[in-house]
């Protein structure tokens, strides 16, 4: 943490009320930036939000389903109103992986609208939101961008289902296509694939599979979100003006490449 480096800018965090969402937001507010935060679950980011209230932060949140457009945006004018600010980072986090007992469904058995919800989520969310915001980055000809892709996106991993895999594989080809386009008018995109990192979602699989990943991490543990906020921070902050269209693993040696 680097207090006041993320001073000046307006910075937007969806999937804010839990886990990893949570601590990069709570890590920008302690780094100075305005924060606009989203999420679906109204209740815990509006307590999230005043926690980082009481941080110093100045705070706007709105509810949004980040696969529907069309809530996405109605948030983003609440917010602009409430912040007198365009968005200068944007960090695409919020992400569903559903599991049934513990376990992800076969492909072959799975209903196609849970396909379709994850899909819209993990993927839809970060066009949706990268859509929105880059038109006053490009103006201001300033901004980044971070994706929060996974390490299941190079990997087979057995305990989260197809189509976690793949919109997290999408999402590493989206942003760079985004680095692509976007680079030209000075802005970032880059995306962050965490190993096992200790949130509710990681929770959702049972303890032996948890046990079983930290025996394969070179770290011998599970991460913190506050190791994967430390990345988004330095990924969005001066240090890394030159980096863009890369993917960082943040995941303690597992499955390393
Ligand atoms: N925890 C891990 O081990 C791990 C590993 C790799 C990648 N990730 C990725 O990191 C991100 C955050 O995961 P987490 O572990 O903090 O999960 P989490 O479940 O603790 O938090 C996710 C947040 O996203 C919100 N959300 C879900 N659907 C939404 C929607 N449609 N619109 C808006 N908000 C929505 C939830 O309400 C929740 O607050 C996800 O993209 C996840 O895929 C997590």
């Amino acid at each position: 943490m680097t207090p006041n480096r993320h001073q000046g800018r307006t910075v937007l965090v969806t999937g804010a009320a839990s886990g990893i969402g949570a601590s990069i937001s709570r890590q920008y507010a302690q780094e100075g930036a305005k924060l606009a935060v989203v999420d679906v679950n109204a209740e815990a980011l509006e307590a999230h939000s005043e926690s980082l209230r009481a941080l110093g932060a100045d705070v706007a949140w709105a509810t949004a389903d980040v696969s529907d457009y069309g809530q996405c945006a109605s948030a983003l004018e609440q917010l602009r109103r409430a912040l007198s600010s365009d968005m200068d980072t944007l960090i695409n986090n919020a992400g569903i992986s559903p599991k049934v007992n513990g376990k992800p469904a076969n492909f072959w058995e799975m209903d196609p609208s849970e396909w379709m919800r994850v899909v819209g989520v993990n993927l839809h969310g970060a066009f949706n939101w990268s859509r929105l915001v880059a038109p006053s980055m490009v103006e201001q000809r300033f901004g980044s961008i971070v994706n929060m892709s996974s390490v299941a996106a190079k990997f087979f991993v057995s305990f989260t289902a197809a189509h976690y895999g793949t919109t997290k594989a999408a999402l590493i080809g989206m942003t760079r296509d985004l680095a692509g386009e976007l680079g030209p008018h000075g802005i970032t995109v880059n995306a962050i694939a965490p190993g096992r990192i200790n949130t509710p979602l990681m929770r959702t699989a049972s303890q032996a599979t948890n046990d079983a990943i930290i025996q394969e991490t070179a770290l011998r543990r599970l991460g913190d979100p506050e190791d994967v906020a430390e990345m988004a921070c330095f990924l969005t902050a001066p240090e890394s003006r030159f980096v863009t269209g890369q993917v960082v693993d943040v995941a303690g040696g597992w499955l390393m490449t």
